[in-house]
């Protein structure tokens, strides 16, 4: 186990447990935050003993509730912050990691909570899971990824209402909507992660990775390329 100051990261057999821990903010997202999930999403793709990844939020009330607002005043200029995200672009390398990430989400999952969920590949929530993105009411946009993950994932219509009302959903319209793939009730919430990661676990390391990138690269991708990257994954998997 890896004790950060905002994460716990846990190794156990083949799975990977990221648990964002500052459940006194609501485990809002900090820039401490940030580097420690750098580092530990470099772990998870360069450790070959980990198969899947798990993430989930501390404590009762939040998998994450968004940016933290109180360095949000402090923040250093658009050149800075431009020039730290190109050297560090956490949210490409989220994406990029070929392993299954897993989403376990309770309570408030705003903005950057729905960011990161969206990185994840398999979202499950609790009967109790609130999710919004407030980035407009605050002047701001999403920049964790939101703004092209959320549509490709729940179409570009809903993705917009959502974003520029502000409006919450709970968890069943976050099912009905396909942003989450499950709703569970809280007790069996962890267990359920941790029973699909398993299964997950069980399989060749190979085929789950090339599977992942098929379906995740082939988004984007016209119909007769995807069929050809489908091609070459499945011939190199041989
Ligand atoms: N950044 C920093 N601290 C946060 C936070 C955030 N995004 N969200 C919650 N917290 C802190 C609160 O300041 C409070 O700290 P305190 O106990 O030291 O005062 C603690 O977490 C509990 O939050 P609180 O607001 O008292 O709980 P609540 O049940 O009344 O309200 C929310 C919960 C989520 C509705 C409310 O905290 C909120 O609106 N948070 C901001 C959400 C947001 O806009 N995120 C940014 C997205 S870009």
């Amino acid at each position: 186990m890896s004790n950060f100051e905002t994460i716990i990261y846990q190794k156990k057999d083949s799975l990977a447990y990221v648990t964002f821990n500052r459940p006194h903010a609501l485990n809002a997202y900090n820039i401490k935050m940030r580097d420690e999930l750098y580092q530990v999403l470099g772990a998870i793709r360069d450790d070959p003993e980990v198969r899947v990844g798990v993430f989930q939020g501390a404590g009762a009330r939040a998998f994450c509730a968004g940016a933290d607002l109180s360095e949000f005043l402090s923040a250093p200029s658009p050149v800075v912050a431009r020039q730290a995200r190109w050297e560090r672009d956490i949210w490409r390398l989220f994406l990029s990691i070929a392993k299954p990430l897993i989403a376990a989400l309770h309570g408030y999952v705003l903005g950057s909570g729905i960011e990161i969920a969206l990185c994840c590949d398999i979202r499950l929530a609790s009967e109790d899971a609130q999710f919004g993105l407030p980035e407009p009411a605050l002047g701001i946009i999403p920049a964790a990824g939101g703004s092209q993950t959320l549509p490709r994932i729940i179409g570009g219509a809903k993705a917009l209402e959502i974003l520029l009302s502000g409006r919450w959903l709970g968890a069943e319209e976050a099912l009905s909507l396909k942003l989450v793939n499950r709703v569970v009730p809280r007790k069996k919430l962890i267990a359920e992660a941790e029973r699909l990661a398993k299964r997950i676990a069980r399989f060749d390391p190979a085929a789950v990775s090339h599977a992942k990138q098929a379906i995740i690269r082939g988004l984007d991708l016209s119909l007769g390329e995807g069929l050809e990257l489908e091609g070459r994954l499945a011939a190199s998997l041989l």
